[in-house]
């Protein structure tokens, strides 16, 4: 979402580079920060729905639009997420996780089932996790904000520790053109928490982006990336 990327476009100074293709939605903001150039790019406005474009499809598709514009060493899937209090996950918790998958892809035929679920491992980050206080894990990705009882289910059998909209169709896109991804989340919301998600989410997202911006800033500037 723009409110997640604008104070990290803010505190490292991007500038705009446009489309990141010429039939794409997704906006690029650039810099060098530590000698590294980096490049942030948004998945943009929906055309029809004037909302941000989020989940797991537009996520696809930017992914691939900016592996192919950029051709990046290493690509950092950047926002928030919604953590678990019985895995001891609180509001404001920062996570680094170590591998993704799909909690609301089933598909019940051997060979398919797997697929569906993804299972698609993070590189070493156990230096950049401890530098920036962030906690590991497994981030499970799904279409939806809220989280219908099989939902949940399957985030227990997997011991997510984060869940959001986006990672795992990243991770799927990066792993395919054979380019390493880390994700860093914020925790706007707790999955196991009465409170519905959206009122939870909104009124945290604020901080949340503030702290991601600041962690974004560290990890740009870490020895400790896996690279
Ligand atoms: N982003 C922030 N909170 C989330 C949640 N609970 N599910 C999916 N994406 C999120």
């Amino acid at each position: 979402m723009r409110a997640e990327a604008q104070p990290i476009i803010d505190r490292e100074s991007l500038h705009a580079l446009g489309l990141v293709a010429p039939n794409s939605f997704a906006h690029a903001f650039a810099n060098t920060v530590a000698g590294r150039t980096i490049v942030l790019v948004t998945h943009g406005t929906d055309p029809l729905h004037h909302c941000d474009r989020i989940g797991p499809i537009v996520a696809a598709t930017t992914c691939a639009a900016s592996l192919a514009r950029f051709a990046p060493r290493l690509m950092v899937n950047i926002g928030t997420c919604g953590g678990f209090r019985s895995r001891g996950g609180a509001i404001g918790d920062l996570h680094v996780p170590q591998r993704f998958a799909f909690h609301d892809q089933r598909v019940p035929i051997p060979g398919f089932r797997e697929f569906a679920r993804g299972m698609f491992e993070a590189p070493n980050a156990d230096a950049l996790r401890a530098e920036l206080g962030a906690v590991g894990g497994l981030c499970s990705s799904g279409g939806s904000l809220d989280a219908t009882p099989q939902d949940r289910a399957i985030l227990d059998e997997l011991e997510a520790r984060c869940k959001d909209m986006e990672a795992a169709a990243i991770a799927l896109t990066a792993r395919d053109a054979r380019v390493p991804l880390l994700a860093l989340k914020c925790v706007t919301d707790l999955v196991d928490h009465p409170e519905a998600v959206q009122d939870a989410f909104l009124r945290n997202l604020r901080s949340a982006t503030l702290r991601l911006a600041t962690s974004t800033s560290a990890l740009l500037r870490s020895n400790n990336l896996p690279w």
